[in-house]
């Protein structure tokens, strides 16, 4: 089973575990093997600074011994973003800032395309420069958008952060999960690159393609003159 993803309280798991408990003792009563439980995914990360902790996976775990333990299975567990989520992050560079009448708009060449989950569900991922700024530096609000021609490439409304100035570098946090892998080359936008980083060592693992890989991928059949 998996009842959902991002969740940030123990309660519906507990709920979903007890009914296994209940389906898998029915199952036996009526003859049937089984062995192995599988519990999906779902556990919940933090993906502001603001926000509380969700429970911790050891908590997780003394919940799924309280409410399967006694059946005696092997058990199975899915989770994804608890374990990538906080592991990654997404790089951009500011290609210009840009003063509207009544608010700054900072214009990033990451867009939608590399990171869809502010498009898509309104997602909230902190952003913050890469160079810390110096103490006191002047705090900014703007609405961080990306290059594409899309009204959904918008990151962030009325983003409060440090001000920041063309060629800086800002980091999305929590970016691991659902970000990479559900990249796109929309409006031909090679797909974003991969860089694992174990503390001083770094190595692209998978590389930007060029214009040419991407477009040779596409054939023409041969019934098409
Ligand atoms: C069947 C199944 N297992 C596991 C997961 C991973 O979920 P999460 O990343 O929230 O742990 C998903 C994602 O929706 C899923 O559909």
């Amino acid at each position: 089973m998996h009842i959902g993803s991002q969740l940030t309280e123990l309660a519906p798991f507990e709920a979903a575990y007890n009914k296994v408990a209940e389906l898998t003792a029915q199952l036996r009563a009526d003859g049937h093997q089984i062995k192995r439980l599988d519990l999906g995914g779902g556990l919940g990360i933090p993906y502001a600074r603001s926000n509380e902790a969700p429970p911790l996976p050891t908590d997780y775990g003394a919940l799924i011994q309280r409410t399967v333990g006694h059946l005696g299975c092997e058990i199975e567990i899915e989770p994804g973003r608890l374990i990538s989520g906080n592991a990654g992050l997404m790089v951009s560079k500011v290609i210009y800032v840009k003063s509207g009448e009544d608010r700054e708009f900072l214009i990033l060449d990451g867009a939608m395309n590399d990171l869809i989950r502010p498009a898509m569900y309104e997602a909230w991922h902190d952003i913050v420069p890469v160079i810390e700024p110096a103490p006191g530096a002047t705090p900014a609000k703007y609405d961080i958008v990306g290059p594409v021609c899309e009204s959904g490439d918008t990151f962030a409304k009325g983003r409060e952060m440090p001000s920041v100035k063309p060629d800086d570098l800002v980091a999305f946090r929590s970016a691991g999960a659902y970000g990479a892998v559900m990249a796109s080359e929309y409006n031909s936008r090679p797909l974003i690159p991969e860089v694992l980083v174990d503390g001083d060592q770094f190595a692209v693992i998978r590389a930007r393609p060029t214009y040419e890989e991407m477009i040779a991928r596409d054939t023409v059949p041969e019934w098409l003159d």
